[in-house]
């Protein structure tokens, strides 16, 4: 029988509050395999994390070995195998996520220099607080004793909307939707990419949609996605959040056969820059993460994906200082 050590920063807020429980009742390991959550968040939130442990020893997990709550990173990071940072402040109606910026970067690199000292060499590191693409870039400059293919940024929420929209307009299941794929920065420049997909190893589906409803409605519909969902809850999305940093724990952790859509930083991908963390087409197999060669882009894919490669360089402009 082996143990996972599973931290979750910001365990006190709205996501972790879903995804503990998600993950605790999930399968993503073994029916063998125990696991111990850690718990991070900062000293005034210590009472909520009481709290949240009593609930989860109270779901009786069977594969949950002990829950540690703590207000120290060092605690938390130093055996753990996975890293969910998802501790940040959410954007608000009206703010784009790149606002977060300048009051997210510096619990990142902070986060990372602890990580760079503390963490075993293997620990994966999944970033989901906003701007989460840039997020990862400080942790990863800060943290470089780690590889920097440990690290992965969030974007499997917008992948699985353009699955779900894809899936409602043509009445298709979104399991047998396969290589759809999602470029960029999760931001509003992100480009959700159908020209690939596959619906029951056909095209004919996606040949039947008229252009304009790919550009007009669909890809503006994901890009903004996040947004809507504040318009409308009055808070950024958690459910749906959690549930995206299950499917793409999942999947580092057991593969998969689809295409997948994750913030990495690779060199000489498709002429991006290797100084960003970029939504590319990946595989991943065994452990391993690689970049899908030769996916055919056409003019308008590679303006959308120059836009999206833009932008992320310019909010690496904004937080430079921060990178060592
Ligand atoms: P929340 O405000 O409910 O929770 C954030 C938690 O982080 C709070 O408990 C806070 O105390 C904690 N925190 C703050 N500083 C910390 C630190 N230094 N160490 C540990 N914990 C700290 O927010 P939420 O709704 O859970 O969202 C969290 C982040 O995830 C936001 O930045 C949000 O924008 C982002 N998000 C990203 C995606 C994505 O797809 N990448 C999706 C949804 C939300
Ligand atoms: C989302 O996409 O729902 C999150 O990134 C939260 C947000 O700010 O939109």
């Amino acid at each position: 029988m082996s143990k996972k050590i599973i931290t979750i920063t910001g365990a006190a807020g709205n996501i972790a509050y879903s995804l503990i429980f998600r993950i605790l009742s999930g399968n993503i390991f073994p029916q063998d395999n125990k696991i111990q959550i850690n718990l991070l968040d900062i000293t005034p939130v210590l009472p909520s994390l009481t709290g949240i442990k009593y609930e989860i020893e109270d779901c009786a997990f069977r594969n949950l070995d002990h829950v540690m709550i703590t207000d120290d990173p060092e605690l938390a990071f130093s055996e753990s195998d996975y890293i969910l940072m998802v501790g940040a402040k959410p954007r608000t109606k009206g703010m784009q996520r790149a606002d977060l910026l300048l009051d997210n970067a510096s619990i990142f690199k902070k986060q990372a220099e602890i990580i760079n000292k503390a963490a075993k060499k293997t620990t994966k590191v999944i970033v989901v607080g906003n701007p989460a693409n840039t997020n990862a870039l400080i942790l990863q400059h800060n943290a470089h004793n780690l590889p920097a293919e440990n690290f992965s940024s969030l974007m499997k929420l917008d992948q699985n909307r353009a699955k779900s929209v894809l899936s409602d307009k043509l009445n298709q299941k979104v399991e047998d939707i396969k290589k759809l794929i999602v470029w960029g920065n999760h931001s509003a420049t992100q480009y959700p990419d159908i020209n690939h997909v596959l619906i029951n190893n056909s095209r004919d589906l996606i040949h039947s949609l008229d252009s304009r409803w790919i550009e007009k409605k669909f890809i503006p519909r994901i890009q903004n996605r996040g947004a809507e969902i504040i318009e409308h809850r009055g808070k950024s999305s958690a459910a749906s959040a959690a549930s995206a940093i299950y499917d793409h724990l999942n999947i580092l952790v057991n593969g998969s056969n689809d295409w997948e859509s994750m913030g990495v930083i690779r060199k000489n991908s498709y002429d991006i820059s290797s100084d960003i963390f970029f939504s590319f087409p990946l595989k991943v197999e065994q452990n391993k993460i690689s970049v899908v060669d030769n996916v055919e882009i056409s003019d308008l894919s590679y303006k959308y994906i120059k836009e999206s490669e833009k932008e992320l360089l310019t909010e690496r402009n904004i937080i430079r200082d921060l990178l060592d």
